[in-house]
């Protein structure tokens, strides 16, 4: 039992606010956000703060008993019962991706803010139920596939914001469009930095599609982050990520830009941008290819298509 919720919520923003970070960040009222990846780290920091902001927050996490968890955690931040709604999907189903628009949908006439935050890394190459590679299905398609099916509500309820948690990692990576599937090779940390461009390029993309629309797409890099990400794999990346440890970032302090893009008037009209601690940031020069996103939408398309054509609505 947690006493003192309202405190506790008092004592996040205020250890926020302390930095600076939420300065001038507004939640209007009854305003929905929808987090993936909120049971954890970035995505439970982020929920955190945004909900001591004042925030309707929808949660989506693939563990029943993770996400009852971190609803405790996002109520004892926001001091009050109503405003969390939670969401059960795991990310790597396209199935699933479809029902859990489908209960947003639902359950949302509106919905002001979609962060895109989920996302993992995996040592060793594995298929999903759609037969797509599990690091590209969880960290790009996932995304894809959830935003094209909300956009419309999302244009309804303009002015709305799409955020992704993308990553500096993705310096230097290509997309490998002649072995998207990683059937030729496959090294985990290469695939999640081909992941995280993918995340940029959908982003630019995505911005050039919502032009003049009132929804802006952004992405950031959070830092190095002390969350569980590579905790997934295997003593040896456990014991590299503790040992990384002392020179990472809490995870409030990683979330920071998540909640200044989802809130900040600052942001309001900026769309198709790339972020680092609230400073825009120019990322590779691959990840600036407009051809090279404009590309990967049309295949990222046709890789949702899959097995499930005739169910897949057409959203934009
Ligand atoms: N940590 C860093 O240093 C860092 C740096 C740059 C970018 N990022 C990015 O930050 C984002 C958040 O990661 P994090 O660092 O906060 O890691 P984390 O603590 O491991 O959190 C990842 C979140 O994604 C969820 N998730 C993973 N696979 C999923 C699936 N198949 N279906 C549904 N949800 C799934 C996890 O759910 P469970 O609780 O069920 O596992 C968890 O809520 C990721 O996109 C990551 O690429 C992290």
């Amino acid at each position: 039992m947690i006493p003192f919720p309202r405190l506790r919520s008092n004592i996040i923003e205020q250890i926020i606010r302390a930095a600076g970070a939420l300065d001038g960040c507004v939640v209007k009222d009854k305003q929905i956000i929808l987090i993936t990846g909120a049971t954890n780290g970035i995505g439970l920091a982020a929920a955190e703060a945004l909900a001591a902001l004042g925030a309707n927050l929808a949660i989506v996490g693939r563990s029943k008993t993770r996400t009852r968890i971190a609803l405790a955690r996002i109520r004892s931040a926001a001091g009050r019962e109503e405003p969390v709604t939670t969401f059960i999907g795991d990310l790597s189903s396209q199935a699933s991706v479809r029902r859990l628009a489908a209960e947003v949908l639902a359950r949302y006439p509106k919905l002001d803010v979609l962060v895109n935050n989920a996302g993992a890394m995996h040592r060793t190459r594995q298929l999903t139920k759609d037969g797509i590679e599990l690091t590209w299905a969880v960290n790009h398609l996932a995304p894809f596939l959830l935003n094209k099916l909300l956009l419309n509500r999302l244009k309804e309820s303009a002015p709305a914001r799409i955020i992704t948690t993308a990553s500096q990692a993705h310096y230097g990576a290509h997309i490998p469009f002649d072995d998207l599937n990683a059937e030729r090779s496959y090294r985990g940390f290469d695939r999640y930095c081909e992941t995280k461009l993918a995340n940029i390029l959908f982003t630019t993309e995505l911005a050039r599609r919502l032009d003049g629309t009132g929804v802006t797409a952004n992405c950031f890099h959070p830092g190095l982050v002390a969350t569980g990400f590579n905790r997934n794999n295997g003593l040896l990346m456990n014991l590299g990520m503790t040992i990384l440890r002392p020179m990472s970032r809490s995870p409030q302090k990683g979330a920071e830009t998540l909640v200044w893009l989802a809130t900040s008037p600052d942001v309001a009209n900026v769309s198709g941008a790339y972020f680092f601690d609230q400073e825009q940031k120019l990322p590779s020069p691959e990840a600036q290819d407009t051809d090279t996103a404009r590309r990967l939408w049309e295949i990222s398309e046709r890789q949702c298509a899959v097995r499930s054509s005739a169910r897949q609505q057409r959203t934009d």
